[in-house]
């Protein structure tokens, strides 16, 4: 966990690389072998590794040959270190006054922040049909039955403008909240937003009563990417809570987001950490860490049943640089029983 660090670009967090083959990393020595800096783009264009499924590093020698690998095994030696890494940024903790400036604040910070990068921070998540195949259009001819899909903290519709674009059923309706005004009509400006088959509106996912313009159990598939993370942690189970009231029977909750000493939580510096595991971005903007087990606890403690939860531990590396970046993303489906 030793090596230099690079500006985290956090647009490529939520990047989820096509899956080709499976490459293992047998020799840690073979680790800054494969490239790294290149984009989805570039690896689209290697050939391919012989065999299906994901890319795994066995020979470490190979690790800079490709960007990314999948399923990267920890020891504990880097576990401890992340441990370290996370004690000493989180010893000192922002006072009373500064944490309730930067919650209550919020959304302004939030709007600042699309208001610098308007749509190009977030890249559009085609890979999200690969990982939630729910939320993947029906081909066209397909029979439908009507559906719902609403997104919580849906920013400028990284994940509904692909829904929209692709999708070819004639009764889906999706739906988006962001508590961003500057989000929502950056949202509503793009070419690809359909007003017919969309309705996005502004809201705070932490009130108490979510002011929706849709019914209690109505909705097939909530959609949670890299929100819960942004909300203070003790009103994270709140907004659980209304996900549960507005899911329909035999709906399902899709979620990915921080995992706990993500290399985005190891490098922040001594003074930025509102509570355990809750930090402050330079840009007022607030990201929480979580663990399996937190999920899992949130998620049941609300009534929703397990289906999935994966710990994403992936090595981003830079070849140009030798640079090695280690990602921990959670991704989970929690269904709420019929
Ligand atoms: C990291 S961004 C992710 C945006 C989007 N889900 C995506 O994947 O591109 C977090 C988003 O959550 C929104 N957000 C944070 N807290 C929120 C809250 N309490 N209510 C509604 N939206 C919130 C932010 O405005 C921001 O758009």
């Amino acid at each position: 966990m030793s090596e230099t660090i690079l500006p985290l670009d956090d647009s490529v967090d939520n990047e989820k690389r096509p899956q080709f083959g499976t490459r293992l990393l047998k020799d840690d020595a073979d680790v800054f072998k494969h490239n790294a800096c290149k984009t989805w783009e570039h690896t689209r264009k290697r050939k391919k590794p012989s065999g299906a499924g994901q890319r795994i590093l066995s020979d470490a020698r190979e690790v800079f040959e490709f960007n990314a690998w999948d399923h990267v095994q920890w020891d504990a030696e880097q576990e401890q270190a992340a441990q370290a890494a996370v004690e000493q940024n989180s010893t000192v903790k922002m006072s009373e006054d500064q944490r309730e400036r930067f919650q209550s604040d919020a959304p302004k910070f939030w709007d600042s922040f699309y208001g610098i990068h308007d749509n190009r921070f977030f890249k559009d998540r085609h890979w999200l049909f690969t990982e939630f195949p729910e939320l993947a259009p029906m081909a066209a001819g397909e029979q439908s039955l009507p559906r719902s899909i609403f997104e919580l903290g849906c920013g400028v519709g990284n994940t509904i403008l692909p829904i929209l674009q692709y999708s070819c059923e004639s009764q889906l309706k999706v739906y988006g909240c962001d508590f961003s005004e500057r989000a929502i009509e950056i949202l509503r400006s793009q070419p690809q937003f359909d007003g017919k088959r969309c309705e996005v509106f502004v809201m705070d996912a932490t009130e108490e009563r979510w002011q929706v313009p849709f019914e209690a159990d109505s909705q097939d598939i909530i959609v949670m990417i890299f929100v819960l993370s942004a909300i203070e942690p003790s009103k994270m189970q709140r907004v659980l809570e209304n996900c549960y009231r507005f899911l329909k029977p035999g709906g399902l909750l899709v979620f990915r987001d921080y995992g706990r000493y993500d290399l985005a939580q190891l490098r922040f510096k001594s003074g930025k950490c509102l509570e355990d595991n809750f930090y402050v971005r330079g840009d007022g903007t607030m990201v929480y860490f979580f663990t399996e087990q937190e999920l899992r606890d949130m998620f049941t403690k609300v009534g929703l049943v397990e289906e999935q939860l994966i710990v994403d531990r992936r090595l981003q590396v830079n070849r140009g640089r030798c640079l090695k970046m280690y990602r921990v993303w959670i991704q989970t489906k929690f269904r709420k029983p019929l």
